[in-house]
């Protein structure tokens, strides 16, 4: 049954261990909520005016229109773009937190918070095409927080956001200019999707349609944003090893779980949790405090600083069922509202962070970047305090935790490629493409969610396509699958990866001092740092001269569920990027929008989604669009 739901081999040591102590899990509440709604399924429910709920029938007996005389398509579309709505707003809400940062950094308001990689800062300034000579590094961060901050604030619709101007290919930009889809400033064009799907506003599928992929290029504006803005605050991430799975919290220690999105105050904590390990082992933990991540705010400090990597989203509820995490410390997203009632079976603090993200009966710390120092050391006082409630008899920490190297931003790619070809870093990517040693490039992105066995069909699908020689990128929680299942290892490269694709990896770790070859999956980062897979893209198209949607570059979400993985995957598309769905989108209702994101968008964008539940069959076709690109460019 266990290995229906999930296969996380944690799973099978806790989930009884639920079930026994009453806890109910994720898995348990999908199962109470069978059957699911059709209507909601196919995206023809609307509930967006007081006259509804109304529903259209997809057999064609009841009605075709809802009360206000919305069809099908209406209906579809004003709900899918609501979506991406929603993701873009939670992606920019967090890159904007992170600007609002740097600009405190520069005006030496945040005692807690430091520009750590001053290097990519210049970087930063000089993509954004700012003037910084003779500059010193606080006059840099205001005038990078400022040209940033314009893409929430510039009004002159003709503008593109800078973010987005800077960071795709010059065809790629003219291109969707002549859609009109480019964001000329992230809030604008979330309000605006809110106000066009008002009841009574914006009817025709298409143009809703052409408002959401505008809605979702803001969402790459502020993940773009965020991750080279956190790079510059927190550190550029590069290789490093460590570790993945519920086996990497301790019994002995204080466990800290930072769960969410954002970096901003998991950077703190750490920071804080370093200092107060002495006071951990005075409250009687011999190995002091070990912080652990969840979901991304795990992958963030797991790809800078090497902090192993509890759970993705799904095992979320199982790292507290271990009963040995004192603390989970959670900032924004993906964080199940049943968190604080599971921490409260046990001994375990759990504390939300962000005025705007609270859950009842958990704990509240305001976090500030201005008292940033002293509400970590709040936290990290709490897991003591708590700690020394743990009950001993009910710690069952399953005993699997992979090996995973992670680390591998766009600096380090480029940086371990310069060790063959220090002129030309990008040379022997391009040539290994060109000979056919690497068919192509899959990034692996998006969630775990119920209707998929967790991990499951990742796992699968990058199996199958490593053995096909197809170079492995992963964001998010799909990152977070790989490297619970040892994917990211180098022992994983010599047992999945083809022939042709291990050699090239085997030169290109062995180059760069790694004593073998490179990971079969390269973990880039948060679902944020998506944005650093396009960069290396556009970076391998310009070099070729040609646009993202020729390259051999295919993207998945096998197990896609969130608002956010709406948003991205529509921008991928719009960026020229052939994209699997694993899940069942919500807009087969209306067969104008499925053919609209799955046909018509690769005629007006190149990109365009590909839909299939089976994760063999996934493999298959996206070998296949592999092929055909590369038809395409004649190689
Ligand atoms: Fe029904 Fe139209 Fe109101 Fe939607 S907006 S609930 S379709 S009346
Ligand atoms: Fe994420």
């Amino acid at each position: 049954m266990t290995m229906k739901l999930t296969t996380d081999p944690s799973a099978a040591t806790l989930l009884p261990i639920a079930k026994k102590e009453g806890i109910s899990t994720v898995w348990d509440r999908h199962r109470a909520m069978q059957p699911q709604c059709g209507f909601g399924q196919l995206g023809v429910c609307c509930r967006i005016c007081w006259k509804g709920p109304c529903r259209i029938d997809p057999f064609g007996d009841g009605p075709q229109r809802g009360i206000c005389g919305a069809d099908a398509d209406t209906i579809v579309a004003r709900n899918v773009i609501r979506m991406i709505a929603a993701g873009a707003a939670g992606h920019s809400e967090h890159g904007r937190h992170v600007a609002l940062a740097l600009q405190g950094v520069a005006e030496g308001r945040l005692p807690a918070c430091q520009i750590r990689d001053e290097a990519k800062l210049r970087a930063v300034a000089a993509k954004l095409g700012l003037c910084t000579e003779g500059q010193d590094i606080p006059a840099i961060a205001a005038a990078v927080a400022k040209a940033t901050l314009e893409d929430f604030q510039n009004q002159d619709h003709d503008a593109p956001c800078n973010w987005i101007e800077a960071t795709l290919t010059k065809k790629r930009l003219e291109r969707l200019q002549a859609l009109h889809v480019v964001p000329h400033n992230i809030d604008a064009v979330i309000t605006q999707i809110m106000g066009r799907t008002l009841v009574g506003c914006d009817a025709d599928p298409v143009n809703l349609i052409l408002g959401g992929i505008k809605g979702a290029l803001a969402d790459f504006d502020g993940m773009c944003l965020a991750t080279e803005l956190s790079d510059a605050l927190f550190g550029t991430p590069s290789p490093v090893i460590t570790a993945a799975n519920l086996g990497v919290i301790k019994p002995d220690a204080v466990n800290i779980a930072v769960h969410g999105h954002n970096p901003l105050l998991s950077e703190v904590v750490c920071e804080v949790a370093g200092q107060m390990d002495e006071e951990a082992r005075k409250a009687g933990a011999p190995a002091g405090i070990n912080i652990v991540g969840i979901c991304c705010t795990g992958n963030e400090v797991m790809v800078r600083h090497g902090i192993p990597l509890a759970a993705n989203y799904l095992s979320q509820e199982l790292a507290l069922v271990t009963g040995a995490v004192d603390a989970m410390v959670v900032d924004v997203q993906c964080i199940m509202p049943s968190v604080s009632e599971i921490g409260a079976c046990f001994h375990t603090a759990v504390i939300t962070t962000m005025a705007e993200n609270k859950i009842p009966g958990a704990t509240h710390v305001d976090f500030k970047e201005e008292t940033a120092l002293e509400n970590a050391r709040r936290i990290v006082a709490a897991a003591i305090d708590a700690y020394k409630r743990r009950d001993p008899r009910r710690v069952n920490i399953p005993d699997f935790k992979q090996t995973a190297i992670v680390g591998f931003g766009v600096e380090s790619v480029v940086g371990a490629l310069a060790t063959l070809n220090p002129e030309d870093p990008l040379q022997p990517l391009i040539e290994n493409i060109a000979n056919g040693n690497i068919r192509g490039i899959a990034l692996f992105a998006g969630c775990n969610s119920t209707q998929v066995a967790q991990d499951s069909s990742f796992v699968t699908m990058a199996k199958k396509l490593a053995a096909n020689n197809v170079l492995l990128l992963a964001t998010g929680c799909g990152a977070g699958s790989f490297a619970k299942h040892g994917l990211m290892t180098q022992e994983a490269t010599l047992e999945y990866a083809g022939d042709s694709l291990k050699a090239v990896l085997t030169a290109i770790g062995t180059s760069a001092g790694l004593n073998g070859p490179l990971p079969l999956v390269l973990h880039m980062g948060s679902c944020v740092d998506n944005s650093r897979a396009v960069q290396v893209a556009v970076a391998v198209a310009d070099k070729l001269g040609v646009d993202l949607d020729q390259l051999p570059l295919v993207a998945s979400a096998p197990e896609a569920m969130s608002e956010k993985a709406v948003a991205i995957g529509t921008w991928s598309v719009a960026l020229g990027i052939p994209t699997h769905l694993g899940t069942m989108p919500q807009v087969t209702g209306s067969a104008k929008v499925t053919e609209l994101l799955t046909q018509t968008a690769k005629d007006l964008l190149g990109g365009y989604f590909l839909v299939e539940l089976d994760p063999n069959l996934a493999a298959d076709k996206l070998l296949e669009v592999i092929e055909e690109r590369r038809k395409g460019l004649g190689i």
